[in-house]
């Protein structure tokens, strides 16, 4: 009796590492692979004890400060380490191992993002349960807030990926998780983290050298964020629009989340405000890079129309990786 599978990407019949050719090497997604394996840290290596010393020299407030800063990181490193595997899925139900293999080491790389931030709290001593700062930072608000990002615009284009892995919900996940939460929040909170250290004349070594070995693999992948949506733009013209709308459901987001922060014209928030101005990140100067990085994204995946295949494939240089520099520039 022959059966048929009724879930045959369920089932194996062949094996693509023993195809003709094997893996493909010159693959942007093994490029990265065998990159990320070359450049391996150990979070459990970074030395956090002057930051423990450093810690308590601070008073309540700027305690606070700082820890609503790394609150903000430690949760966004454990959401996208959750929300990558559906990912991971949706390229193995596309028969694509490369993109498999590398994206196994990503969500390896955001555990070890979650494992590095909570080492340093414990380091400086704070473990006490943290969702109050949230609220903070969310001033109250359900909607249009930071947390609302990772417990719900991300877990939700990701998590269609379990059951669709369409070009039209891979752009949708890659535009939310990849171009705007690593491509543009991130990238624009790492930045900010490292101008305020730097200002504050080398506090907390380890966390700087944190904030270094994070942005080295942040950098890997955006560049594999990229590679994926460019491949579907150069595959259909029509994705081009696909990926636009969602980009332009992204920059909305954002404005009404500043609009909204800077509406706020209570003495505590400008005292706020002026402080991050006197360290190099007021919100006019933060506005100012998040913009750029998020209308980066637009080029990065525009220039993609009509490129053939192979430039796709094999075109993209690591030394670009599609990040022109952001993360690149906090290494
Ligand atoms: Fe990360
Ligand atoms: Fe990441």
């Amino acid at each position: 009796m022959t059966t048929t599978p009724t879930r045959p990407a369920e089932v194996r019949s062949t094996f693509h590492s023993i195809l003709e050719g094997g893996l493909d090497f010159d693959a942007l997604p093994m490029r990265l692979f065998v990159q990320g394996n070359q450049k391996f840290w150990d979070p459990s290596q970074i030395d956090f004890s002057e930051d423990a010393e450093h810690w308590k020299l601070l008073d309540e407030d700027q305690k606070e400060g700082i820890a609503s800063l790394a609150v903000q990181f430690l949760i966004g490193e454990e959401a996208v380490t959750e929300d990558i595997q559906p990912f991971m899925r949706a390229m193995a139900m596309e028969g694509r191992l490369e993109d498999e293999m590398y994206l196994t080491q990503f969500a390896f790389e955001e555990a070890k993002h979650v494992e590095v931030f909570r080492r340093w709290f414990n380091a400086v001593g704070v473990k006490e349960d943290l969702h109050y700062l949230l609220e903070e930072i969310d001033g109250g608000r359900d909607e249009d807030n930071f947390t609302n990002i990772f417990t719900q615009v991300q877990p939700e284009a990701m998590n269609r990926l379990w059951t669709d892995n369409s070009p039209e919900a891979q752009i949708r996940a890659n535009v939310v998780y990849n171009q705007f939460v690593e491509g543009t929040l991130a990238l624009t909170g790492y930045w900010a983290w490292s101008t305020i250290l730097e200002s504050l004349g080398g506090l907390f070594p380890g966390m700087q050298e944190l904030v270094r070995m994070i942005s080295r693999d942040e950098r890997r992948h955006l560049a594999w964020g990229t590679y994926n949506i460019r491949r579907h733009v150069a595959e259909d013209d029509a994705m081009w629009e696909v990926a636009k709308a969602d980009l332009d459901d992204m920059m909305a987001l954002m404005t009404r989340r500043h609009e909204i922060e800077m509406a706020d014209t209570s003495p505590e928030a400008e005292e706020q405000r002026q402080r991050g101005r006197e360290l190099g990140v007021g919100p006019e100067r933060a506005w100012e890079y998040q913009v750029d990085r998020l209308q980066r994204r637009y080029g990065a995946i525009e220039s993609a129309r009509g490129a053939g295949a192979e430039q796709i494939e094999h075109g993209l240089d690591e030394d670009e990786e599609g990040d022109e520099h952001g993360y690149a520039s906090l290494t």
